[in-house]
């Protein structure tokens, strides 16, 4: 099988990996790809968000299944324009994808099936927004409808902040069409956790959950990223817990859509807060977590190419996920100002000397290739996942693998997985 991948991060690294250990591919294409994804596959210097640039390609190489990593162009409506040049490729169609693209379609999408989530209203002008924030009990968060790269949802703790949000989406337009449409929600306090599934519409098989560490520096300080860390499985999610998730948000996500008429085909990604009341939705996405993806698929044990093919035909059922009996702990490396303005363009060296090291993987996100040598090309450059028998131990070997690797203005977190290790050890 010809296979193209679409998207340039750790996530798309991962997805490389795995599908490459399926015997019957015989190539694997990537756009654009990183420099560490080059090293399985042969990157394509097109953008993941040039949806026609991408299926002219696919057409041209006879690609015979196009995986999609990063939301944009499923929002945009990949799937669709796949398939009507008759192409084969995972994910959503736009419809099914609106669970992400549009945060008040899916709000209401919750509230008409009784699908537990923040309490939310939809706004769509200036003056009735700030009219109802006038009587709104801080905290609470203020959301673009849209996509707007991880910068469109704001936590006010003070009106002020939230007055100022609210002029950014309707006056200054900084989120385009995305902020068109504004979100204000209830304030949920808990820890937060990820479960994703594979669906085909029908049969909904869910992932092992995994819990992002989103603000960039220790004890959850500073601004959110795209996700500083990640580890699988999750203490806090007992098996009745993970069952209740399952048979309560996930399930009845993809039932709702398709009573709605839409088939729901692809990576369902539910992200929750734990709640004293319980668990409920903060957002779904339409792809896999990124940095999630990085700890759930190597602990992945059935073949990732066969759920993926399977899925796109609506044969899950005939499918279980099978899971190694490891925990997985990824530490992101991030350029220095990310998510603020960084710089590119340096030397990373050690990449080999943490690779070679047993029980670890090296995912790469933003790097290229200088001559001979792998620079930084993004906010959020490496992932170093370290797997073991519990958190303390795979948590231990990420970092041991961190300190192989060098280049200037490197930052991480040095708090990943804490709180796995001071819930299993209570
Ligand atoms: P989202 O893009 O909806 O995932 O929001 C980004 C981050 O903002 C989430 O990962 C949470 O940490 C935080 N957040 C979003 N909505 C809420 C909420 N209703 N209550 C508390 N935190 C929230
Ligand atoms: N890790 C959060 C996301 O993928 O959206």
């Amino acid at each position: 099988m010809r296979v193209l991948v679409v998207g340039a991060g750790a996530r798309e690294h991962v997805l490389v990996d795995k599908i490459s250990q399926n015997t019957s591919i015989s190539v694997i294409y990537a756009a654009p790809g990183n420099a560490g994804i080059s090293e399985l596959a042969q990157c394509v210097d097109i953008a993941a968000e040039d949806i026609e640039g991408l299926a002219d390609f696919a057409t041209k190489k006879a690609i015979d299944l196009t995986v999609v990593g990063p939301e944009a162009p499923l929002v945009d409506g990949i799937v669709d324009l796949f398939y009507t040049r008759g192409i084969r490729v995972f994910g959503p169609d736009k419809q099914a994808a609106r669970l992400e693209g549009s945060k008040s379609f899916a709000k209401k999408l919750m509230l008409d099936y009784g699908i537990p989530t923040a309490k939310g209203m939809a706004f769509s002008d200036h003056e009735s927004t700030i009219e109802h924030i006038r009587d709104t009990v801080v905290p609470f968060v203020v959301k673009a409808d849209g996509l707007a790269a991880g910068k469109g949802v704001t936590v006010c703790f003070d009106k002020e902040t939230a007055k100022g949000v609210i002029q950014e989406c309707f006056v200054d337009e900084k989120f385009g069409e995305a902020g068109k449409t504004v979100i204000i929600e209830e304030y949920l306090e808990g820890q937060e956790v990820t479960v994703m599934a594979f669906t085909d519409g029908e049969t909904v098989l869910p992932m092992l959950p995994a819990q992002d560490h989103k603000p960039v520096f220790d004890q959850d300080k500073g601004p959110n990223t795209g996700g500083m860390g990640a580890y699988s499985p999750v203490p806090a999610i007992s098996g009745d817990l993970y069952k209740e998730i399952v048979e309560r948000f996930l399930k009845p996500t993809v039932d709702a859509l398709r009573t709605e008429g839409v088939i729901y085909r692809g990576i369902l990604y539910a992200g929750l807060i734990l709640t004293k009341e319980g668990p409920k939705i903060l957002e779904f996405n339409c792809r896999f977590g990124d940095p999630e993806a990085q700890v759930v698929l190597p602990l992945l044990k059935t073949d990732l190419m066969e759920l993926i093919l399977a899925t796109t035909e609506g044969n899950l059922k005939d499918y279980k996920l099978k899971w190694w009996n490891k925990v997985a702990v990824s530490v992101v490396l991030a350029s220095k100002g990310y998510p603020g303005a960084y710089k590119k363009g340096h030397e990373i060296k050690g990449l080999d000397a943490a690779g070679n090291l047993p029980d670890i993987k090296v995912y790469h996100a933003g790097t290229a290739k200088k001559d001979s040598r792998t620079v930084t090309s993004g906010g959020r450059v490496l992932n170093v996942v370290g797997f073991g028998d519990d958190h303390l131990s795979a948590r231990f070997v990420a970092y041991e693998g961190i300190k192989q690797i060098e280049f200037e203005g490197m930052h991480y977190r040095t708090d990943i997985a804490e709180k796995a290790i001071t819930v299993s050890s209570d």
